[in-house]
């Protein structure tokens, strides 16, 4: 899968002509542009299909390919099709997110070439089929995701996009939480083979009577405890702001009960004429709903045009704010401490490379620990907890 230099690498034109500078030396960012034209592949998705197999999917060179990998032998076992550009981005610098359910394959990833074109879909589908989202109406706009989840027979997909409902700001960016339903096959002649039960909603991270964390970096999902529903799943997410760009996050925790109340309330909906959202009357009792293959056309027709809901995902408890930490992953446990409480413990890993291990006491979050990850401080892009190391 290398590509060590640019004459063997397929896309090197296409990428060279995006560059928009006739005369390299007189192009005071071509260093610049020429340190992003990542040539080689990146591999951004690796993922465990089945007991016997890995899934890997990597960028090789602006020209997606993906293939299996048997565990046992760690070798691969030849590419799958030529469907990889649905499955992980062309570009490095993107950010995508995805998960295997049940041998399932669930993606989220701009799928061409400028990043543009953002798609939720599903592949290896069990019934033979594949899923992916609408296109008549821009569900997702200019999205980053940074992370998924799947609970019970939904997956949520958390990421930052330009909120189109706001149009008093050109760009403002707003937090959300999108979820589809594991077993949807689409609709039988409106939405054939797309999602019926996609839906979107923002995740609000705010400290009263203040601008909110807007951006999100990475989200952690923590089970619920031993025993208790899946409705105590927590999501702890990582954010920045827009307005910004000093050593300043939040942490905020969201529980997927609010996350299933905001979706089992109103939605707005979006004017194919005039490009603008306004609020459906009442609740409708097929939005953001899964078992909708039989629904008639005219409520999928709703569904198509009524996937962004009114309310937002408040988070419980006020979000931890850090004014000298640019934090960008986080890590939750629960754990017991010698006293015999349950307590939950936060790994943050900071920009610059460290951790920080913050245990949630009753008067507030304490930081317990630092550790320099690297001597030769670095940009570490993955946390994975492993509860005895
Ligand atoms: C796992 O998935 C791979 C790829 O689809 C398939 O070839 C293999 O037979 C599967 N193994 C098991 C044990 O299901």
């Amino acid at each position: 899968f290398d590509c060590p230099n640019f004459v063997d690498c397929p896309n090197f034109v296409s990428v060279l002509s995006q560059v928009d500078c006739p005369n390299f030396v007189d192009c005071p960012n071509f260093v610049s542009v020429l340190s992003q034209v990542d040539c080689p592949n990146f591999v951004s998705v690796l993922s465990q299909v089945n007991s016997s197999h890995l899934y890997v999917c990597g960028s090789f060179a602006f020209s997606p390919h993906d293939a299996f990998i048997d565990a046992e032998s760690f070798s691969l076992v030849g590419l799958v099709d030529a469907k990889a550009k649905l499955r992980c981005p062309f570009s490095p610098l993107q950010r995508n997110s995805a998960l295997t359910v049940d041998g399932e394959l669930f993606t989220a990833s701009t799928t061409d070439f400028r990043g543009e074109r953002a798609q939720i879909s599903r592949h290896f589908s069990r019934g033979g089929q594949d899923v992916s989202q609408d296109t008549s109406i821009a569900l997702l706009q200019e999205p980053a995701f940074v992370g998924s989840a799947a609970v019970d027979r939904k997956l949520f997909f958390f990421f930052t996009e330009v909120g189109k409902e706001f149009s008093f700001v050109d760009e403002l960016r707003i937090a959300r939480v999108a979820q589809v339903c594991k077993d949807d096959v689409g609709g039988q002649r409106t939405l054939q083979n797309k999602w019926t039960s996609f839906a979107k909603a923002p995740l609000l991270c705010q400290v009263p009577k203040q601008l909110p964390f807007n951006v999100l970096q990475h989200v952690f999902t923590l089970p619920p405890p031993e025993g208790a529903s899946s409705s105590e799943t927590r999501f702890y997410g990582v954010f920045t702001s827009q307005w910004s760009s000093g050593a300043e996050s939040a942490v905020c925790v969201f529980t997927l009960q609010d996350v299933q109340a905001v979706f089992n309330g109103s939605y707005r909906t979006f004017d194919t004429q005039t490009h603008l959202w306004s609020s459906l009357l009442g609740t409708h009792s097929h939005l953001g709903q899964c078992g909708l293959d039989s629904a008639t056309d005219s409520e999928l027709s709703q569904v198509k045009k009524s996937f962004l809901t009114s309310g937002s995902v408040k988070s419980a408890g006020a979000p931890l704010v850090s004014s000298d930490h640019r934090y960008s992953r986080v890590a939750a446990m629960r754990t017991k401490a010698l006293n015999g409480k349950q307590y939950t413990v936060l790994f943050l890993l900071t920009e610059s490379g460290f951790l920080h291990k913050v245990v949630l006491l009753a008067g507030g979050p304490r930081v317990i620990e630092e550790i320099q990850v690297f001597t030769q401080p670095q940009i570490v892009k993955s946390i994975i907890l492993s509860s005895s190391k």
